[in-house]
């Protein structure tokens, strides 16, 4: 159960809620006033039609019968929608006007008159109000003028409760009060199933999270068919994963060879030396041995060396200031320090076509470079082969290459020889002092310079690599 204040999906739910809340609370507002105005429309109607049937009655008569026919036009006998009639005479301006005939339902109450009304009546206007206080429900009056048959004037007052829109309003509300809250919640429950629904995936991807262990990166989130964020949530997390798996992978095997690597040497050094224990050697057999043992640790010494200074690349400890340098220069110091290791073996090396050129970086780091793949071209060369190098600017980039007439790589195991400890064939090449490490290590200085390696090789024929780096 998750701390269910803090889930999202109640955040989301409740955001929704009181969205949908708001809204229908201002429909249900604006709702509210067109039905009132509407209503009040309808009274304004009617009071209009009583009035127009009542001056034509009015008009037939004489006045003395007036009080008669408005008795009997209100039909005061069956008050349901009753209509108080009073008729005010007109008497001087400023002066309180005083009442001519009244609908006796009025008693003695009379209808209030309020000023702006009488005035518009006096300029043969119409004027409707709603009056309160006057009755248990707001009274609207219409207030005009109406003539005798004989002209004389006289200001007409019909009123009628609003009894009907009240109630009919009253009602409207009673359904509100229940209905917007039953539709919160309706609208509560079905956006949080959504939510919820929406959220599945979420809660699956959590489950197999909580599943995922160091040792155990073989679990996957089941594909989920949307393309939304959390489907690509989904997709990414387990790309994340498969990465991490790859790398454990990696390391696992890595350390894996390291030790191999580490065992290898020693376990020629403990041989050696138990052989020569075996009884007593002259003086020379001791030399050769202890000769043989020094060129043993060597190696050792260089695998160290070579692990050490890939785990600095690998952590990124190890950062560099790149200062502008000679490469040319850093290629001829590469090259003397191989040409004894080539002259040994017989294999001709050669500096086919140097230029100067001027590079950004770090100068120990390329010198290795190109000692590795010199090295490398010297080690898988067989005696009387020949190593060609040369250093040129080809656009943007200084290009160098190196070419050898050695056993060549096949074509298959081209993409495997920067990995870390690989070797094509194993045997052959850890006779020939190698531990695989050399081109892992030259990738990266090139890399590290923005730079690119190439090879092209061919099995027993010799191979080609070109290095270059963007100025
Ligand atoms: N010029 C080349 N000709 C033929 N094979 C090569 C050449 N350069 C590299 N290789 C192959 O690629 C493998 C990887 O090379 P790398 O330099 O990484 O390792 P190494 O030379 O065996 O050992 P190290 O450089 O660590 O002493 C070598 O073992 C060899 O099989
Ligand atoms: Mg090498």
């Amino acid at each position: 159960m998750i701390r269910i204040f803090n889930s999202i999906r109640l955040k989301l739910t409740l955001w929704y809620v009181v969205t949908v809340g708001i809204l229908i609370l201002a429909f249900v507002f604006a709702l509210y006033l067109s039905l009132k105005v509407s209503l009040e429309k309808g009274v304004d109607i009617s009071l209009r039609t009583f009035e127009e049937e009542l001056e034509d009655a009015l008009h037939r008569s004489a006045y003395r019968k007036w009080k008669k026919v408005v008795s009997k036009e209100s039909g005061e006998e069956i008050p349901i929608n009753i209509m108080y009639v009073q008729i005010l005479r007109i008497v001087d301006t400023g002066k309180q006007p005083s009442i001519f005939v009244k609908s006796a339902a009025l008693k003695s109450k009379t209808l209030p008159i309020s000023t702006t009304a009488y005035k518009t009546a006096l300029k043969n206007g119409r004027s409707f109000e709603t009056v309160e206080g006057f009755h248990k429900h707001p009274l609207r009056i219409l207030t005009s003028l109406i003539k005798s048959r004989w002209g004389t004037p006289f200001v007409l007052q019909i009123g009628t409760p609003l009894k009907g829109i009240f109630n009919a309003l009253g009602k409207f509300l009673i359904i509100l009060l229940v209905s917007v809250p039953i539709l919160l919640i309706l609208s509560a429950f079905g956006g949080y199933f959504f939510v919820k629904r929406a959220f599945f995936p979420v809660k699956k991807i959590v489950k197999t999270v909580k599943r995922i262990t160091a040792e155990n990166l073989s679990h996957r989130v089941e594909p989920i068919n949307s393309k939304d964020e959390i489907g690509e949530l989904a997709e990414t997390f387990n790309d994340m994963i498969s990465r991490l798996e790859k790398s454990f992978e990696h390391i696992k095997q890595f350390s894996s060879d390291v030790s191999h690597e580490l065992k290898t040497p020693l376990t020629a050094i403990k041989g050696e030396i138990e052989v020569t224990l075996r009884r007593n050697r002259k003086k020379d057999e001791y030399k050769k041995t202890l000769k043989n043992l020094l060129e043993d640790i060597n190696r050792l010494e260089e695998i160290i060396e070579n692990l050490f200074l890939l785990s600095r690349m690998d952590s990124e400890n190890l950062k560099f200031l790149p200062k502008k340098f000679a490469l040319e220069e850093t290629l001829l110091e590469a090259f003397e320090d191989m040409e004894a290791i080539a002259t040994k073996k017989k294999v001709h090396l050669i500096l086919k076509n140097i230029q100067e050129m001027e590079l950004k970086g770090e100068s120990t780091l390329i010198k290795r470079v190109f000692t590795n793949l010199i090295n490398n071209a010297i080690k898988y060369t067989p005696a009387g082969g020949k190593i060609e190098i040369s250093l040129k600017k080809e656009g943007n980039f200084a290009k160098f290459i190196i070419k050898d007439t050695g056993i060549g790589i096949p074509q298959e195991e081209i993409p495997h020889i920067f990995d870390r400890f690989y070797r094509v064939e194993k045997a052959r090449s850890r006779e020939a002092g190698g531990s695989g490490l050399g081109l892992a290590i030259v990738k990266w200085i090139v890399e590290a310079h923005k730079g690119k390696i190439e090879v092209k090789s061919k099995a027993g024929e010799g191979s080609i690599f070109i290095v270059s780096f963007p100025f």
